[in-house]
């Protein structure tokens, strides 16, 4: 399921959205996020930024949330500022942020090289990409989260608001992810140099930290 309208479907329809990230994730999502948000500098612009969770953890004032999915803004608390976009064609000007951030949203995003390529044109020179993701299969202990991710998460996911259908989606999008190398690979297509990459939760989860060159 990589069509976009689907997915912003799937997306607005959501319930309970953040309450089951931190059930499936015992919480880790919380401090992964904080990690991403001691990296970012200045004006943050957050992509894929859903209810706001990454957003909300900034200085007040310094971001701006875009999201493809108007339910998951709704569902944003008051006060952030918010536009509704699409990663792969963003509405902001050339060069006006310090740091650019998605968490948990790339691997929705089809055209991965062309989402980044409008990251790095919104950056100002030097400026900084953050991106948070799941991944299971590049590190050799990942796989170990497979059976968790790929049966007992969409078999649970109904007790939870959830539907099986969507995390059956969430555990392919995972598996289909790039890996270290291959996000190497699109940050130097996309004009980025890679600074650190942080490993989470047996190697599932990773914060990839660039640098617009
Ligand atoms: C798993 S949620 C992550 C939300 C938030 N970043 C967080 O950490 O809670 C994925 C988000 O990506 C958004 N999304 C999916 N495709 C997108 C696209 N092409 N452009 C912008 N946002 C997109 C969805 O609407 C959804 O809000």
């Amino acid at each position: 399921m990589q069509d976009k309208r689907r997915i912003e479907e799937m997306f607005s329809n959501m319930r309970l959205y953040e309450a089951r990230n931190v059930i499936f994730s015992f919480g880790q999502n919380l401090v992964w996020r904080r990690y991403l948000i001691r990296e970012a500098e200045g004006r943050l612009l957050d992509v894929a930024t859903g209810e706001g969770n990454v957003l909300k953890l900034h200085r007040k004032g310094m971001g701006v949330g875009v999201d493809i999915s108007l339910g998951m803004l709704r569902r944003a608390p008051k006060g952030l500022l918010l536009v509704r976009g699409d990663a792969e064609n963003l509405p902001i000007k050339d060069g006006s942020f310090d740091s650019v951030s998605i968490a948990f949203g790339l691997r929705n995003v089809p055209d991965k090289l062309a989402a980044l390529r409008e990251f790095n044109r919104v950056l100002k020179p030097g400026g900084k990409v953050l991106i948070l993701e799941m991944k299971i299969g590049d590190r050799l202990t990942s796989w170990l989260a497979l059976p968790y991710v790929a049966l007992v998460m969409p078999a649970l996911a109904p007790l939870f608001g959830g539907s099986f259908g969507d995390y059956v989606y969430l555990f392919r999008s995972i598996l289909n992810f790039p890996g270290r190398r291959e996000m190497e690979r699109l940050f130097r297509a996309s004009g980025f140099m890679m600074e650190r990459v942080y490993y989470f939760h047996i190697g599932s989860t990773y914060l990839f930290v660039g640098r617009k060159v």
